[in-house]
């Protein structure tokens, strides 16, 4: 299972220490490395470095965990790794400090960066070229979903941001639909298969995320899930008690 956390615009540095100190020290964590669960983590650019150097060191420490189990990565990167774009991330340059994925086109990036599917393409081409691993975030607002008209809208987001990008090689799709994120109103089961059994028919290869609103209390029954393979979790990742907990699954 693939255990991902969004930690958006929170955390600073003192912040980001505290949880760290406490989350790699506790056994939960090393039995869920050692269950082969990846774990990987979205921060604010900015703490790149400080997590980089913490990862490496507990990975020297603990030689038998898997490296590629705890991972980390940017919440968005920009389509060239360097030139005239002032305030943009380089992937390149995290490729270079040890991320290996970035998330392309969250919600969050859509709707107040107006970032469009032919910008997700373009980044997903830009982590491609750099043998990183892109998690691709679509999902359908309050009223699509209220239209019906959502899986229409699903499939045409995918296949517009999937445009001129290599998918033999790893991709991770995240649905996370926009009324449940930070709503504390996850998706239903039910809605959570229609869209599985959708997305894996169209692109079996391709693992899938559920994210929106997943806490401790509901992982369970969503990882559980036919065609589900992991989550993307925001708020209940910045708790090191609770994204323990998630983890242990
Ligand atoms: P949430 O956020 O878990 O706080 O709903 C998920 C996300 O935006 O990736």
């Amino acid at each position: 299972m693939i255990f991902a956390a969004n930690w958006k615009l929170n955390k600073t540095q003192k912040q980001a220490q505290e949880f760290f100190s406490v989350f790699l020290q506790s056994n939960l964590l090393t039995e869920s490395l050692k269950n082969k669960n990846e774990l990987i983590f979205f921060p604010q650019a900015l703490l790149s470095e400080q997590i980089s150097n913490i990862f490496n060191q507990f990975l020297k420490k603990n030689t038998s965990l898997k490296k590629e189990y705890l991972s980390w990565g940017l919440q968005n990167i920009f389509y060239n790794n360097q030139g005239a774009f002032t305030g943009e991330n380089s992937a390149l340059t995290m490729k270079e400090m040890g991320g290996s994925f970035s998330l392309i086109g969250h919600s969050e990036r859509r709707t107040l960066f107006n970032e469009t599917n032919k910008d997700a393409s373009k980044k997903i081409k830009a982590a491609q070229d750099l043998n990183l691993v892109p998690i691709l975030c679509f999902g359908e607002s309050l009223e699509l979903r209220q239209s019906g008209e959502y899986k229409k809208f699903i499939l045409n987001q995918l296949s517009q941001s999937l445009d001129c990008t290599d998918t033999s090689k790893r991709i991770i799709l995240a649905y996370e639909p926009i009324w449940a994120i930070g709503t504390g109103k996850q998706a239903s089961d039910q809605d959570i298969t229609e869209i599985g059994s959708l997305i894996k028919e169209q692109y079996p290869k391709l693992e899938l995320l559920y994210g929106g609103s997943v806490k401790p209390s509901n992982v369970k029954s969503i990882v559980s899930q036919k065609n589900i393979d992991g989550v993307l979790v925001g708020g209940a990742s910045l708790d090191h008690n609770m994204f323990l907990e998630l983890i242990s699954v």
